[in-house]
């Protein structure tokens, strides 16, 4: 075990000196938040907490985020600088210098799949929010009611040309910037769209507390009801803590890598996750007093945004306008959220195929961009194929469920469990001191986390999941 706190250095390509860093603080957590904030905040954050009952999945979902996510979205961050190369090669040279068991880069090969299989519905999903920027803009969702905006949304997916057509127009934005590089123009970008995306957020409470139903939205997301809470709801809780804040497939990770050394890695981890619950939390109280207001389901899927946040466009002044902003915005949360999606798989193509970075984008956003295509037919075509219903927890899922049932509840958090493990089992303690430069509490508090809470607690959901099922 290496006892020594310089950086490792060695003659790969691809070192920190010529890889360049953040060029401040504010730029990496722009960045990291850039990849967090996206549709699983505004998309999927409303709708899983509708399917599983509020209050009481909030909670959960919170404590998640403060035991499990921090600590490893610190955990991450720390690998990523000390080995300060691309997550494969950062877990290789860590293991190679503490001469540890060369098959941890099986942690970067999680997260290239992982990132395959989520881009491909993430695209999809994004495709409906670009479709819905032309539906506010054209004025086709002014004046209408919950059941004609109702309608337009099932009329959207019953119809695989134009999805296929939102879909390929989304991917092509991720893949053109991840085949320019990444780092120029997603900075600049993040610092004025995420801001914009928030006071837009804001607006939308404003109007909805107006609706008269926003104390009972509150009481909805905050009071919980632990009736309510089921194993699985535990479970996907635990997936989405993963999933809105980008960890478990080494993203931050890669992110970590360019991080200037001085720059305390708890303080900025913290931000990220404050800004990125945050953002979740305004869009529940966006949408959930329109949801009340009009007598909607809580529960209504993956839909749900697009059934109510129209709705309020329509209603409220200017409606066009603000309507119009706000999926344009979406889909800049979405684009910078798949880029970091796409752009390690790349960056693996690069570094151990050797394949040009125009190569890589164009071979990998292609087979994302197919295996999207499936996503897109379980919503028409395919709704009724439920490949693995045999399996009673899988039972009903189509293929874009599955996709994402796989994804985020065992993918991200296997292989947020395993970079735990790699912390606090496997990494020398002293290197880790060095690198989150803690008080002595604080950095036991953190290393009692990743050593002991944090697996046994993804692992103890795990089980109960398999035993409850
Ligand atoms: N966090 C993003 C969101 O909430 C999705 C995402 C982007 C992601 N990159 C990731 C999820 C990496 C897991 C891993 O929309």
């Amino acid at each position: 075990m290496s006892e020594s706190s310089a950086p490792i250095s060695g003659a790969m390509k691809g070192s920190n000196a010529k890889r360049g860093l953040w060029s401040s603080r504010l730029a990496f957590i722009l960045a990291a938040t850039g990849s967090a904030v996206g549709l699983g905040n505004v998309w999927k954050f409303p709708y899983i907490t509708g399917e599983n009952g509020g209050g009481a999945f909030v909670l959960v979902y919170l404590l998640c985020i403060a035991a499990i996510g921090l600590p490893i979205m610190m955990a991450e961050v720390l690998i990523g600088r000390r080995g300060g190369r691309s997550p494969v090669n950062s877990l290789r040279e860590i293991a190679r210098h503490d001469k540890l068991n060369p098959a941890w880069p099986i942690v970067g090969a999680i997260g290239v799949i992982a990132g395959f299989l989520i881009l491909s519905f993430y695209s999809v999903i994004g495709g409906w929010a670009a479709s819905y920027v032309v539906k506010a803009g054209s004025g086709q969702l002014a004046g209408q009611s919950a059941d004609a905006i109702g309608a337009i949304f099932s009329d959207l997916l019953a119809d695989p040309a134009t999805l296929l057509m939102w879909h390929t127009l989304f991917m092509a934005l991720v893949m053109l910037v991840v085949a320019k590089g990444v780092r120029a123009g997603l900075e600049r970008a993040v610092s004025i769209l995420m801001p914009a995306l928030f006071l837009l957020l804001l607006t939308v409470v404003g109007y909805a507390m107006t609706t008269g139903e926003f104390g009972r939205a509150v009481t909805f997301l905050f009071q919980p009801d632990f009736s309510k809470l089921t194993t699985s709801g535990i479970l996907v809780a635990l997936g989405h803590a993963f999933f809105t804040l980008s960890l478990g497939m080494a993203v931050m990770m890669a992110y970590g890598s360019y991080l200037p050394k001085n720059i305390s890695i708890a303080k900025t981890s913290i931000a990220v996750c404050v800004i990125d619950t945050g953002v979740a939390l305004l869009a529940g109280l966006a949408i959930f007093p329109i949801v009340f207001a009009n007598g909607l389901e809580p529960g209504a899927g993956p839909g749900l945004i697009f059934q109510t946040l129209p709705l309020a466009f329509a209603q409220m002044p200017m409606g066009s306008l603000f309507g119009t902003l706000f999926f344009v915005l979406l889909i800049f949360a979405a684009w910078t959220s798949g880029i970091s999606l796409l752009e390690p798989i790349v960056e693996w193509l690069e570094e151990q195929k050797g394949m040009n970075r125009t190569t890589s984008t164009l071979g990998a956003g292609f087979v994302c961009w197919a295996l999207g295509i499936t996503s897109i037919l379980s919503l028409n075509l395919w709704s009724d194929f439920a490949p693995l219903g045999a399996i009673s927890m899988l039972e009903g899922k189509t293929i874009f469920d599955l996709l994402d049932f796989f994804t985020a509840n065992i993918l991200l958090p296997l292989g947020g469990l395993l970079i735990a493990v790699f912390a606090g089992w496997v990494m020398s303690r002293q290197a880790m001191e060095d690198e989150l430069a803690l008080s002595k509490p604080m950095f036991r508090l953190w290393y009692i986390t990743v050593r002991y809470i944090t697996p046994v607690a993804v692992g103890a959901v795990f089980i109960y999941n398999l035993i409850g099922s």
